[in-house]
């Protein structure tokens, strides 16, 4: 090593950490300043119905929602019919429990109607805004539109100073995801795009981040000495509901492994963040998704429920999956050899989504009954939905002469009544500026690069039975390491 070469490398990253610290700082300035408008592309289809209005609403309801809302479509509707579908929507999510949040709602409302690749339905919109210099654009529209949409606003001069939220599926595989990204960074700089992940504006997986850097006992066994496998599972009890003719263009994979699933794993894998800010839990993050080997044929095994074929808008001969199970490794040097089992699957024998950290057993087996039990040796469970807990299972003795025993569980249960919804919260940050609940251009790429490899190739579908785990195969998939953990059907209570 030259001479000098080590305080002079010292004080480089000194300085680099600092540029990074002032850059984040005043990035953090130019995004506390809010949205004066919410713009809702799409206004009238369903993920408005679905999330969008109600999220609004509990906005209104709390007061942190005082900007004009302009809804776009070409439906050819008009603003009486736009708020009668917000009242109805409202309704069928069963919240109308503040009538005046509810009129103040609808009094932000404005509707422009129009074909998104005519420049009028632009100007419209410009004369809709009024005085609203910095919009939030949430594009709640199919991706193949997003171009258009983009497009037009920065020929109107309506993308300066404004804010685009883009929804998943963000692209179809890596190729789609960088042409969209392309797109989307052609006219806004990456802290004003909002890529949304739903997944991860719930509480139960803000506090897999928090759980981890908050508490200092976990850091010694959390890598590869300690830890065995990892699994995770979300798992639903009912079918494609309706949206047959969305899933046939998606599929299970592309539906929430690449999306929810890695999210998880991400905030479960990465190293601590440098520094406190947003920017460098996304670089951490960004990094668990480089390390990750691309999947190969072999770690995937799909399945299909029976009936799928004749839900309303599938193929009769569809081979698109409803449930994929796959086996993942990430090749760093904290996580190497341990596999990482990931599962999803839609008619399946329970709604709930769990994590579970198999650590590794004792070295000695000092007492005869201190095997895996069940397959399962120590663990750490995360139960991320229906309800929000962090358990410890340990091996506690049982009173009596035999020095043997059961697995108990720690159990903290966190009830969380009255939290906002992950779309109230994730619709509060876009429109603050605050960026850290969202994804960042080179994260969702690296993402989309692991799950290429076997996207579009031909594959096995197995059938399996509504009400099941999935199918069989999915067990020799985990074999190697035990078995799945199956969470538990009914919501966890004290
Ligand atoms: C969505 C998927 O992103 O997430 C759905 O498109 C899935 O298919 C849903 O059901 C699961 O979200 P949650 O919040 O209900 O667990």
């Amino acid at each position: 090593m030259p001479t000098g070469f080590y305080p002079r490398c010292v004080s480089s990253l000194a300085d680099m950490m600092k540029r990074k610290r002032d850059a984040e700082m005043r990035n953090t300035h130019n995004r506390t300043t809010s949205s004066d408008a919410l713009v809702i592309f799409g206004v009238t289809g369903d993920l408005a119905h679905k999330m969008i209005f109600p999220a609004l609403y509990a906005m209104a309801k709390s007061g942190v929602l005082d900007v004009p809302v302009v809804g776009v479509a070409s439906s050819k509707w008009s603003l009486a019919q736009l708020r009668k579908r917000v009242k109805d929507s409202i309704r069928q999510a069963g919240r109308i429990d503040g009538p005046a949040a509810l009129d103040h709602l609808l009094s932000l409302l404005r509707y422009v109607d129009g074909d998104y690749n005519d420049p009028d339905t632009f100007k419209a919109l410009k004369q809709a805004l009024g005085d609203a210099r910095r919009p939030a654009h949430y594009l709640a529209i199919p991706p193949a539109l997003f171009a258009t949409v983009i497009k037009g606003l920065a020929a109107a001069g309506l993308a300066d100073q404004a804010r685009v939220i883009v929804e998943k599926p963000f692209g179809r595989d890596l190729a789609s995801a960088r042409e969209l990204n392309g797109i989307a960074l052609s006219v806004f700089p990456e802290e004003a795009i909002f890529r949304i992940d739903h997944y991860l504006g719930k509480e139960a997986i803000m506090n897999i981040l928090y759980f981890r850097f908050a508490n200092s006992f976990l850091e010694p066994i959390w890598n590869r000495n300690s830890v065995a496998s990892v699994q995770i599972t979300l798992a639903e009890d009912f079918g494609v509901k309706g949206r047959g003719s969305f899933y046939e263009s998606a599929g299970c994979l592309r539906d929430v492994i690449q999306n929810h699933l890695f999210q998880i794993v991400a905030l479960l894998a990465m190293e601590p963040p440098a520094f406190q800010g947003y920017a460098a839990v996304h670089s951490e993050k960004a990094k668990v998704f480089q390390a990750m080997r691309p999947l190969q044929p072999d770690d995937v095994v799909r399945g299909q429920y029976a009936g799928y074929r004749k839900e309303p808008g599938v193929a009769k001969k569809s081979d698109v999956e409803t449930f994929c199970a796959l086996k993942l490794f990430i090749d760093s040097w904290r996580w190497e050899g341990v596999p990482w089992y990931l599962r999803s699957g839609k008619c399946m024998a329970a709604t709930a989504a769990e994590v579970l950290v198999e650590l590794k057993p004792p070295p000695q087996r000092l007492f005869d009954d201190s095997a895996p039990v069940d397959g399962h040796a120590n663990y750490l469970r995360f139960r991320l939905s229906p309800n929000s807990a962090v358990a410890l299972a340990a091996r506690v003795k049982r009173a009596g002469k035999e020095f043997v025993g059961d697995q108990r569980e720690l159990y903290l249960l966190d009830e969380q009544l009255k939290k906002e919804t992950p779309y109230e919260r994730l619709l509060g940050d876009a429109m603050a500026g605050d960026g850290a609940l969202f994804t960042r251009e080179d994260a969702v790429e690296a993402a989309w690069a692991v799950v290429d490899p076997v996207l579009d190739i031909p594959r096995t579908v197995y059938r399996y039975k509504p009400g099941s785990w999935g199918p069989k195969q999915a067990d020799a998939l985990i074999a190697s390491d035990g078995n799945w953990h199956n969470p538990k059907l009914v919501k966890e209570k004290k």
